[in-house]
């Protein structure tokens, strides 16, 4: 095909030049779909999921961790470290029934009722200044730690 009066052939119709940049374009918008689709996927099933569990632990590891920072500022008065332990005995309470199916398991139960006795012992003659506490932290973290090795994964 060539225009009348010239040699040139014609320019041929050009499969117009932004055909790449509008598959990029699709491409783009495929994988923005997908990102937001597998997000709100996620999302559903976690908010499906038992957070029970989690929250009694992570409760327990604010308090154990202010305890810590407690002691690194040098504040170590019964009132600066009372609340933080009399939390956690409460919180261990809650142990086996946000663990709906750990809690008829022996061993668990008696990791469960170690921290609990720990807590009780703490409680019973409280620490009234630094060395005491991180004693505390320490005798009761290994209770924690105990039932960790064994039960979590
Ligand atoms: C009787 C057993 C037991 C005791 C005692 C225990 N834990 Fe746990 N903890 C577990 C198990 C089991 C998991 C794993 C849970 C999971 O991932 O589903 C866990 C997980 C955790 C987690 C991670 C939570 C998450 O996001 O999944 C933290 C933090 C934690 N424990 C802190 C503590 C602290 C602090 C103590 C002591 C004051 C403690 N735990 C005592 C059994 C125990």
């Amino acid at each position: 095909m060539s225009t009348p009066g010239t040699d040139t052939p014609a320019p041929r119709p050009k499969p117009s030049g932004n055909a790449a940049a509008r598959y990029f374009f699709l491409f783009l918008v495929g994988l923005v779909v997908g990102i937001v689709a597998t997000v709100m996927a996620l999302r559903a099933l976690d908010a499906r999921k038992d957070h029970f569990h989690e929250s009694v632990m992570h409760v327990m590891d604010a308090h154990l961790g202010a305890l810590g920072e407690n002691v690194k500022q040098n504040r170590c008065t019964a009132t600066d470290t009372l609340p933080h332990l009399q939390t956690l005995r409460i919180m261990a309470n809650d142990i086996e029934p946000a663990f709906g199916d750990l809690r008829e398991d022996q061993r668990f139960a008696q990791h469960s009722a170690d921290l609990r006795a720990s807590l009780d012992e703490v409680l019973a003659s409280p620490p009234i200044a630094c060395p005491g506490v991180e004693a505390a932290i320490e005798t009761v973290g290994s209770k924690c730690k105990a039932c960790h090795q064994d039960f979590r994964n």
